[in-house]
């Protein structure tokens, strides 16, 4: 009969069936379902598991800071972080076009990834955290065609492994719970979702340093603001996108010309299709008194009120 406890114990018994005394490399990105896969396999495994973190410079605040503390200090795995935030950048500078921006993270990932796992000695087995619903989809013509979705942490496609893929029989849902069974923290249980690209398509255009450092920042005072008013877990995704525009402002008495910000929450069942979500006006209010005072270069602050279709989620 099934329940999480079984289901732990039997995935365990065959990840260690299968890999005998051989190594698993995991590629963690710090979202729930390769956080889980990792916390399950190290749970069946213990040091045979080596997880790698990439950060390709167009992540939230704070955050690979918090993936280390929570996998390599909390949960005492091997994790390998990869600063690679040159590497992304370099890349690309001077790139406007979103699909060439998408194109470029997903292959640059993939030659990082390769460059380090073939420093690695030994390894044999790949982990990755593709759900039941990544199959069924994979097959269909969705949301692919419209954006090429890269998922950062994908396999690289000529890599020698075999492949380890303990939640594919498993909805979000049952991620989740298996997730809080293993003991992983709450506001990694119920991250919201986060591209793979990152940052790097909620800067519209080319993207700068300058421009990165506004969307971090007002990415962090927004996600603050909406999780005092409690509204984290009922809307599906919030952030903040800066459109190449500058328009004009006073402060004090003097004129200013600077970027506006938009604010980007919709709720929605599995992404394919959301509605904006309809923030109380005075956390509203709120935010966008905190972006402009506290966010460098910023004078103005939009709402996104544009459902999907026909909108999509992210801005690019
Ligand atoms: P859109 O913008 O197409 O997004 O309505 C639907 C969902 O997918 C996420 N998204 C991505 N996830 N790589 C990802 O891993 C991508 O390139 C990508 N583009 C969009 C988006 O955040 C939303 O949850």
């Amino acid at each position: 009969d099934w329940s999480m406890e079984n289901f732990i114990e039997i995935e365990m018994e065959k990840i260690r069936q299968e890999v005998g005394d051989r190594k698993v490399l995991c590629a963690l990105s710090g979202g729930v379902d390769s956080s889980v896969v990792a916390v399950l396999i190290h749970k069946a495994i213990g040091d045979q598991l080596t997880c790698m973190f990439v950060d390709h410079g167009l992540l939230r605040k704070g955050e690979a800071d918090s993936v280390m503390k929570t996998f390599s200090e909390g949960f005492n795995m091997n994790v390998i972080k990869i600063d690679a935030q040159d590497r992304f950048l370099n890349k690309l500078k001077g790139v406007s076009d979103p699909e060439q921006k998408r194109k470029i993270i997903g292959n640059e990932f993939i030659y990082v990834f390769d460059d380090e796992a073939k420093k690695l000695d030994g390894i044999d087995f790949l982990a990755q955290g593709t759900l039941y619903t990544d199959i069924i989809e994979s097959g269909t013509a969705t949301a692919q065609t419209i954006k090429s979705h890269h998922n950062v942490g994908g396999l690289p496609e000529d890599m020698e492994f075999k492949l380890i893929e303990p939640l594919n029989t498993l909805f979000k849902d049952e991620v989740r719970a298996l997730g809080t069974e293993l003991g992983i923290p709450e506001d990694i249980v119920w991250r919201q979702p986060f591209p793979g690209p990152g940052l790097g398509i909620r800067v519209l255009g080319e993207i700068t340093d300058e421009k990165l450092e506004i969307v971090r920042e007002s990415d962090w005072i927004l996600r603050e603001e909406i999780k005092k008013a409690g509204l984290d877990r009922e809307i599906w995704q919030y952030f903040t996108v800066l459109p190449d525009i500058r328009s004009v402002g006073v402060m004090g008495d003097a004129r200013t010309y600077d970027y506006a910000i938009g604010i980007r929450a919709v709720t929605s069942i599995d992404g394919m299709t959301s509605d904006w979500a309809r923030i109380p006006w005075d956390v509203l209010e709120k935010i966008s008194v905190r972006l402009v005072n506290e966010v460098n270069n910023i004078n103005r602050v939009v709402y996104d009120v544009t459902s999907k279709p026909p909108s999509t989620i992210e801005w690019e």
